[in-house]
């Protein structure tokens, strides 16, 4: 199956232009953005505080409209389709990890990640075994039933982490997913979405404007003023796992 995917385009964004009208005034939020991402890539995408990392995410994943210009993933045309056929694809290709964690608070942790599962139609039953697998995979065996506020910063994080990837997504997109966790935790988040890429060949996107995630990724792009300056591939090498440290 690696093999079958090895090195084909994912995601082929082309032209892509984002104009935000507040009233009389117009942002160019991207402009005419290329960008390719292939099967099993993780891909850092940094700049300052609105250079447009967050609209590049929002418009690539379609989850915003685009001005202008074309998104293809896996092998979709997301913006000639329907709004309802682009979210059902949505639903089946892509998963979501953001800065705040979204968590609905009463339900328990299994709860949560199997709820986009039975809302593209999972048999219950497959969904909670699902549900479990994944919160074990993430290092959450233990807290299956505890509630969001009954959970560390890191833990809920790792739950949203589970819930993105309770699909099977072709890609995942995650906006600043450390930046409400201090940097043990986000250390440990991070550990986790490299380690899926790495062992799991999970496509990931991920926004960021901190430079110590961006270094542990091995492809970085940067950002500013709504252009692609820089895409490079780098060696990352891995910090020493603590192993005696109990997961945040
Ligand atoms: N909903 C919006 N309406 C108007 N302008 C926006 C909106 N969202 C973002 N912008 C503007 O677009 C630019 C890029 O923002 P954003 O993508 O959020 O940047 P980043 O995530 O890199 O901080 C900024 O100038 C921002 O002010
Ligand atoms: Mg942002």
């Amino acid at each position: 199956m690696e093999d079958m995917n090895a090195d084909r385009p994912l995601l082929v964004a082309g032209g892509v232009r984002k104009i935000y009208r507040t009233g009389s005034v117009e942002v160019a939020a991207l402009i005419d953005l290329d960008l390719v991402v292939r099967h099993g890539e993780m891909v850092a995408v940094m700049g300052p505080s609105g250079s447009g990392k967050t609209t590049l995410l929002n418009c690539l994943s379609g989850l915003d409209d685009i001005d202008a210009g074309r998104v293809e993933v896996d092998g979709h045309d997301l913006f000639a389709m329907s709004d309802a056929a682009r979210t059902e694809h949505r639903a089946h290709t892509m998963g979501f990890v953001f800065q705040a964690f979204n968590l609905i608070p009463v339900f328990s942790a299994v709860e949560n990640v199997e709820l986009p599962l039975l809302l593209v139609g999972t048999r219950p039953r497959e969904a909670r075994r699902r549900a479990l697998e994944i919160l074990d995979r993430v290092g959450l065996g233990h807290r299956v039933e505890h509630r969001p506020s009954e959970m560390s910063g890191g833990e809920q994080q790792r739950v949203t982490i589970a819930r993105a990837l309770a699909g099977r997504p072709a890609i995942v997109w995650a906006d600043e997913p450390t930046g409400n966790l201090d940097s043990s935790m986000a250390g440990q988040v991070m550990d986790l979405l490299c380690e899926l890429n790495r062992d799991e060949d999970q496509t990931i996107v991920l926004v960021t404007h901190d430079s110590a995630i961006g270094a542990r990724v091995p492809r970085l792009i940067r950002m500013r003023d709504g252009q692609l300056v820089d895409d490079v591939r780098q060696t990352v090498t891995d910090p020493v796992p603590i192993r005696d440290a109990p997961l945040g």
